[in-house]
């Protein structure tokens, strides 16, 4: 046997060593419990609070909304995608929290605004600059019902 073979032999002997070494330290100590992932990523996802209520509970309390929406073209945006999220306003008690109410252009513009990458048909786009510019897009088109007594 040639004598590089035996110091290469040494030197992977080495390196896979080192490996397990390294390996030992890195990889988090409940990996694998309960598949290949980290055990305790279960209980920290389970700490954290939730914020979104879902549109069924604000319905509770704002059924006229909810009628208002519903059968028109954004019935398929949740209140929540407009007004953020809601539990702590839903579980208030002493006074209600407010919600998030945006009225700027901008807001509308995040989903309407023409834009070539997005595939036309799946949302009306319109050239925000130039569609009826210096006024509130809520001037004109209710938020609820974009298409309801449109000035
Ligand atoms: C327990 C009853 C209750 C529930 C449930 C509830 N709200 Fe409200 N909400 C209120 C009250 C009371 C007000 C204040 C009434 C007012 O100012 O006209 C309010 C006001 C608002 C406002 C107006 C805020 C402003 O500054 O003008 C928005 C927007 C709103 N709620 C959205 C929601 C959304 C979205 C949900 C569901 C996630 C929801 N609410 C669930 C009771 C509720
Ligand atoms: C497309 C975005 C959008 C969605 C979806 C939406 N809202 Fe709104 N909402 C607005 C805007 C913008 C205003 C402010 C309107 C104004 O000042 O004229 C508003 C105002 C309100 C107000 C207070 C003012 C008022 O008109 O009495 C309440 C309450 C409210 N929304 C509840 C809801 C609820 C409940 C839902 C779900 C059923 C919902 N909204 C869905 C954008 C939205
Ligand atoms: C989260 C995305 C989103 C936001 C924000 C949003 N919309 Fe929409 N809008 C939609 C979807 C989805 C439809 C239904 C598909 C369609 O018709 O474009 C729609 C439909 C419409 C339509 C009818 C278009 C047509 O010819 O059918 C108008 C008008 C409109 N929205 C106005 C507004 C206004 C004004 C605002 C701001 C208060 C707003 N939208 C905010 C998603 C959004
Ligand atoms: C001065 C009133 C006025 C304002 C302000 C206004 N709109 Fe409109 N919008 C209209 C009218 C009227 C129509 C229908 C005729 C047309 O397509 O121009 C319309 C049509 C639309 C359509 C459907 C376009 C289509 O091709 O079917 C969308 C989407 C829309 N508006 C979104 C918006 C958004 C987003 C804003 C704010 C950036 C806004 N509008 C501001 C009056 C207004």
């Amino acid at each position: 046997m040639p004598p590089q073979i035996k110091r290469l032999a040494l030197l992977f002997a080495i390196f896979i060593g080192l490996f397990f070494v390294a390996r030992h330290f890195l990889v988090p100590k409940s990996f694998g419990e309960f598949g290949h992932y980290r055990g305790l990523s279960l209980a920290e996802n389970q700490a954290l609070t939730p914020k979104y209520a879902g549109q069924k509970a604000c319905a509770d309390c704002h059924q006229d909304m909810v009628d208002l929406k519903s059968p028109n073209v954004h019935k398929s945006v949740s209140c929540e995608t407009c007004h953020g999220p809601g539990l702590a306003h839903v579980n208030s008690t002493d006074s209600i929290l407010p919600m998030w109410v945006p009225k700027e252009r901008e807001f509308c513009a995040v989903c309407h605004t023409k834009n070539a990458a997005r595939k036309a048909g799946n949302i009306v786009q319109v050239i925000v600059a130039e569609h009826n510019p210096g006024q509130k897009c809520i001037e004109c088109h209710n938020p609820h019902n974009p298409w309801k007594d449109l000035k």
